[in-house]
């Protein structure tokens, strides 16, 4: 399809049906400000009804970067129209890759002599763009990778990526700003990562895939978005064996074919929806996800008081729902099957207005209660301390206006404006952007009296 949103890839309202080739950053910049001029205004709703789940961000975006290891094209199916997926294909089109994106379908095709680049603006725009390192250091034999700085969630390194990387033979070095790796080719290595860091273990299977000799990669993150991306990697040739548990086994290959793939449901923000429902007393089914994804969130949720329901139909589904104030309940968070850092704002928001007290704790992220600033300011009571929350439940919350501190606090910040009386603005909601696709058009589609307006409106 094509039409107007073409020459505006970044408008937000309809369907966003888009079919381009990325032309570089001259279209991007001026879209990107415009967009740090709008805000959401949020009021007091009820949530009920069905929405479909998107495509994983954080799969799609590891797909993505895979892909460019192929020696054909790769197609991507099932791909969300998100700013973090726009700048993914803007750093493939950087490097040399050709593109597009339509339908929901990105497709990547091999370059000859790519630029093995990822520059800081894009680095620093998004921090998925490192998990180009490891595909470019196996396929290419060299990469020159922006260090990414410190970020709004908390100082996040890559210090397992690059040792792994030098224990495969890489020869690494780290100045003004960038890390450069050279080697005539990777050799295959066991390696014990000290955390299961998401990042970490997806640049070194995908490393591993194209390294000379079997590799064993233990204490891997097991999140399902790496098992997708595992898959992904078999498609076009590679052999992987441990998918889903916390060792992969990987006999490398010289040359890796594209393939074809559909990217798994976004459990995260499956989750988001699931947890708004339960917290605006209504009654949310969230389809196209995995339930057995969110099994922490629902045993989570029914802890708190609220009902969940699941089933496998149609490539799975689940329903969230709550009459009355949630109890207060324990969460800390960690790597997955435990719970998810990514849906903790977001369940501040549930609990804020439970009838008991609860207790979170922040295993992953050092800056993640940056949130509770803003909530607070919704009228929540909750107090932190290092990585602890404490959330006494208030009855009820006022409107004031906000400010998304990152992706997850945009969403959690959304939500509490449903539990709020008066009008809610949501301010920077290009956070927001990144990762939820169609955000407000799938929550006012379940009720949400939720509107995005620019700046000063
Ligand atoms: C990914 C997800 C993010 C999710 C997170 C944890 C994507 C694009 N992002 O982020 O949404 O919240 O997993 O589930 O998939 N660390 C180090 N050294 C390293 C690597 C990590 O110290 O070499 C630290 C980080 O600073 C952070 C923690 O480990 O505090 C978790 O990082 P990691 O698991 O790597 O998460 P990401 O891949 O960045």
């Amino acid at each position: 399809m094509q039409g107007p949103r073409e020459e505006a890839p970044f408008s937000h309202t309809g369907p966003l049906p888009v079919l381009f080739q990325y032309r570089g950053d001259e279209r991007q910049a001026p879209e990107r400000e415009d967009r740090m001029q709008e805000k959401y205004v949020v009021e007091k709703s009820t949530l009920e009804g069905t929405v479909r789940a998107s495509g994983a961000k954080n799969s799609a975006l590891k797909l993505m970067a895979a892909a460019l290891m192929g020696g054909g094209p790769s197609t991507i199916h099932n791909v969300p129209d998100i700013a973090d997926v726009r700048t993914m294909l803007e750093l493939l089109d950087y490097m040399g890759f050709s593109t597009s994106f339509a339908g929901g379908t990105v497709t990547v095709g091999p370059a000859v002599n790519p630029k093995t680049e990822a520059p800081y603006y894009l680095v620093q725009r998004m921090r998925a763009s490192v998990d180009v390192l490891g595909a470019l250091s196996a396929r290419f034999g060299r990469a020159r990778v922006a260090m990414p700085g410190g970020c709004n969630i908390g100082a996040r390194q890559i210090d397992l990526h690059l040792k792994g990387l030098a224990q495969m033979g890489a020869d690494l070095q780290v100045s003004h700003g960038y890390v450069e790796v050279e080697s005539n080719g990777l050799t295959g290595s066991h390696i014990y990562l000290e955390f299961a860091s998401v990042g970490a273990t997806e640049n070194l299977l995908m490393a591993a895939c194209m390294a000379k000799g079997p590799s064993v990669l233990e204490n891997v993150a097991k999140e399902p978005e790496i098992a997708d991306l595992a898959v992904f990697l078999n498609e076009m040739g590679a052999r992987i064996e441990g998918i889903g548990s916390s060792t992969l086994s990987v006999d490398g290959m010289s040359e890796l074919s594209g393939a074809e793939h559909s990217v798994m449901g976004d459990r995260i923000e499956a989750g988001t929806y699931l947890i708004a429902g339960a917290a605006t007393g209504g009654a949310v089914k969230v389809e196209g996800v995995d339930p057995s994804t969110l099994e922490m969130l629902s045993m989570k949720m029914l802890e708190a008081g609220c009902e969940i329901e699941s089933g496998e139909e149609g490539g799975g589904w689940m329903r969230a729902s709550s009459n009355g104030r949630p109890a207060g309940i324990e969460i800390s968070t960690l790597p997955y099957p435990g719970f998810a850092t990514d849906l903790q704002p977001q369940m501040l928001a549930l609990l804020s207005i439970g009838e008991g007290t609860s207790f979170i704790t922040e295993n992953i992220f050092d800056n993640r209660f940056m949130v509770v600033d803003e909530l607070n300011r919704l009228g929540t009571d909750i107090t932190t301390k290092g990585h602890h929350a404490i959330v006494r439940g208030v009855e009820a919350l006022s409107s004031a206006p906000v400010t998304s501190t990152d992706l997850r606090a945009g969403a959690a910040l959304c939500i509490a404006g449903m539990l709020a009386d008066g009008a809610t603005e949501v301010y920077e909601i290009q956070h927001v952007d990144r990762g939820y696709e169609r955000f407000e058009e799938k929550l006012s589609s379940l009720g949400a009296k939720i509107r995005r307006e620019p700046v000063g409106a």
